[in-house]
């Protein structure tokens, strides 16, 4: 498929070290796939030394993705940032927070830590539990191809369906009100979009790391006041939601902290939908493109999860999460050593030409798909059976409703180092 991503890899100048660092490269991904492709030839773990960042080891194979998340005790979340940021950022905040990380949370917790808190809300996002929510996404999922339809044959799949529907469906799990949504999206796209000009609070404060701190700060502020309320209300009044397990929940006998509630609640506000939304985007793009495939899906709706599993591995919505290393480590020959940082690169991993055959193509039969797009080990993704299961009611819902469905312009990718996925998809389509 031709879809902006490396089907016709056009020559490129790329250093490797820019090509994952630079959020605007994200928004033309073609040339990041041609230096990742090289990378995983000639130098799967490939040594970066960026301007501006800390140098970094950058894993692009997907089995050694694979054994740097299985190796947990090796290679920890806890020690530097899970997310690739600038040097002058990373010491701003030490500064401000003896920490690297903004907030506390599973993502950057490690072994029992990790473990405690990770299995407080476990169990709802489990199959199991989310079985008895697909009524109320079903609900959801109609309703926005209601929306799609009263378009009347044209619309920004992205900006009309794909951004709102996973934020709604997230939202309900958590126990946010469909009020508050807009401002959870927009504080969401803020501190994720941050560079991107469209979506930060303020780009020009990008530049400067005390600024750009500040920025976050005052995002992550808006956040903890709205949640703090939210706390407040849970405990007073529990519902059936996740709100209520983060408001009440005890590790040890004793109610988890502040700062780590807090943490918890803008990591699933935030981590829920705009992956989603990439993913979603992601599957009607594929299909706007290969209109065998969406007659085949229209004929024989069983092959849906395909389609889902298809679209994640393309379009990859989390590019990375970095690691490090507390030991020294041999991968692929070469010599890690205690203290280095690594970046898992999920979406090299997910173009492996010795995993995926074809691997820049879209093919909803793709068997097996062993695609890494949800990371794997302890810090494999906790939505991970929700994302499925919202993206797979969405077009059990739109296909039956959808005769033929086409680009009408080049969609757009976010410009994000670390999540990105289609901005704008325009497309023209007629109903059934
Ligand atoms: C972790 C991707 C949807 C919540 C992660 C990780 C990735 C990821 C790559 C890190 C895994 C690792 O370190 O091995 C995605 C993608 C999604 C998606 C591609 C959609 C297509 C969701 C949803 C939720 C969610 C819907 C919740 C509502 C989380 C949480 C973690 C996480 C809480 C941290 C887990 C931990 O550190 O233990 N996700 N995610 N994600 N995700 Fe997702």
């Amino acid at each position: 498929m031709s879809a902006g991503d490396g089907g016709n890899l056009v020559a490129s100048e790329l250093e490797p070290s820019a090509a994952v660092t630079d959020p605007r490269e994200f928004a033309r991904p073609e040339n990041i796939h041609k230096v990742l492709t090289n990378l995983r030839a000639k130098d799967p773990v490939h040594w970066v030394e960026p301007e501006s960042f800390d140098p970094f080891w950058l894993i692009t194979k997907h089995a050694d993705i694979l054994e740097v998340e299985k190796n947990a005790d090796v290679f920890r979340n806890g020690d530097r940032s899970t997310v690739l940021v600038a040097r002058d950022m990373l010491d701003a905040i030490g500064a401000k927070f003896n920490s690297p990380h903004l907030t506390h949370s599973v993502v950057n917790m490690d072994g029992s830590d990790h473990r405690a808190y990770r299995m407080l809300t476990q169990a709802w996002f489990m199959p199991g539990n989310l079985k008895k929510l697909s009524d109320r996404i079903r609900v959801i999922a109609r309703d926005h191809v209601d929306r799609m339809m009263d378009r009347g044959g044209m619309c920004d799949f992205v900006e009309d369906i794909a951004l709102n529907y996973p934020l709604r469906v997230v939202m309900e799990i958590l126990g946010v009100p469909e009020n508050d949504e807009g401002m959870m999206l927009a504080l969401t796209q803020q501190l994720f979009g941050a560079r991107d000009p469209e979506k930060s609070r303020d780009a020009g404060a990008m530049s400067d790391p005390s600024t750009a701190l500040n920025v976050f700060n005052a995002v992550l502020g808006d956040f903890y006041a709205y949640f703090d309320q939210l706390t407040e209300m849970r405990r007073k009044d529990p519902r059936d939601d996740v709100a209520t397990v983060i408001a009440n929940a005890k590790i040890a006998g004793k109610p988890i902290a502040k700062r780590e509630a807090n943490s918890y609640y803008v990591l699933v506000a935030t981590a829920g939908h705009d992956t989603t939304s990439a993913s979603t985007a992601g599957a009607l793009w594929g299909l706007a493109e290969a209109p065998d495939q969406l007659a085949r899906l229209k004929a024989d709706p069983s092959l849906i999860p395909g389609l889902v599993e298809e679209a994640i591995r393309w379009t990859t919505p989390v590019k990375h999460f970095m690691r490090t290393a507390v030991q020294d480590y041999e991968l692929r020959g070469k010599k890690i050593r205690a203290g280095d940082w690594l970046m898992l690169s999920y979406m090299s991993a997910n173009r492996d030409e010795e995993l995926f055959d074809a691997p820049f193509e879209f093919q909803i039969d793709r068997k097996p798909n062993k695609q890494l797009a949800f990371g794997f080990g302890p810090h494999v993704c906790l939505g991970q059976h929700l994302a499925r299961l919202e993206m797979k009611i969405l077009f059990e819902e739109l296909l039956p409703r959808l005769e033929t469905v086409e680009l009408a312009g080049q969609p757009k990718w976010t410009q994000s180092a670390f999540i990105s996925g289609p901005k704008t998809l325009p497309i023209n389509f007629t109903a059934a």
